[in-house]
């Protein structure tokens, strides 16, 4: 039987078990690149200003991405407490992608607008003092480290490089518009841009 000799021969059964799962696997996620709901940025979205993308690379610096997630799922309990779920739309833009999967803290996706940008810089400065029971660290060091923005138009036309628009005035304009802010200015203006486009509907 020709059974017989895949079940016997470990090596031609291991092959064949790759090309079933890589069809499953290439079903799943090939659609996706075709889909324009997963493709296309959702209206209103735009690139992030140069300031707020110091901000997500301070973010991402940090490593606030291990402690919270920015992807409300589409679940009641999410929805009620987060607001809308995310949808691809939102993230298109986002190079890499900071969804997150550890929520040691709340999820972040509709954090713009929540807070005063003066509740944020407390809170940043230290936890603890606006939320007593508090585990997250404090970053203190963001008030005293200003950005150069030299870096800032590199950064851009990289991003431009994947799809995300941002014109060369924009480019050109990027360092002055950097230059001498505070780190912690920057992390807040990301933060209060996260989720804005659909938080209203
Ligand atoms: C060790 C885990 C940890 C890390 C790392 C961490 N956080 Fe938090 N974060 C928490 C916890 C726990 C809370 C809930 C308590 C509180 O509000 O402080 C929180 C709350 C928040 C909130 C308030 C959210 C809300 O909806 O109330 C914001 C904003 C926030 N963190 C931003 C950040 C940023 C920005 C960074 C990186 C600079 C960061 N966090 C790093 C654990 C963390």
């Amino acid at each position: 039987m020709r059974h017989e000799i895949v079940e016997k021969n470990v090596g031609l059964l291991t092959v064949l078990i790759l090309v079933v799962i890589s069809f499953g696997g290439l079903a799943e996620v090939v659609p996706l690149f075709f889909q324009k709901q997963t493709t296309e940025p959702v209206e209103g979205l735009e690139p992030l200003t140069a300031l707020e993308l110091e901000g997500r690379d301070i973010y991402r610096r940090e490593g606030c991405v291990g402690c919270h997630s920015q992807m409300v799922r589409p679940f009641r309990a999410e929805t009620e407490r987060y607001g809308p779920y995310t949808v691809a739309g939102e993230t298109v833009y986002d190079h890499n992608f900071l969804w997150g999967s550890k929520r040691t803290g709340p999820d972040l996706a509709r954090v713009g607008g929540r807070y005063s940008d003066d509740w944020h810089r407390a809170h940043l400065y230290n936890p603890r003092d606006v939320v007593p029971e508090s585990v997250m660290p404090a970053y203190p060091w963001l008030f005293n480290n200003t950005l150069d923005g030299e870096a800032t138009p590199k950064k851009m036309r990289a991003l431009r490089a994947l799809g995300v628009p941002y014109t060369d005035e924009q480019i050109e304009s990027a360092t002055a518009e950097v230059r001498g802010e505070q780190e912690i200015t920057a992390l807040i203006a990301f933060l209060q841009q996260l989720g804005t486009v659909l938080k209203d509907q």
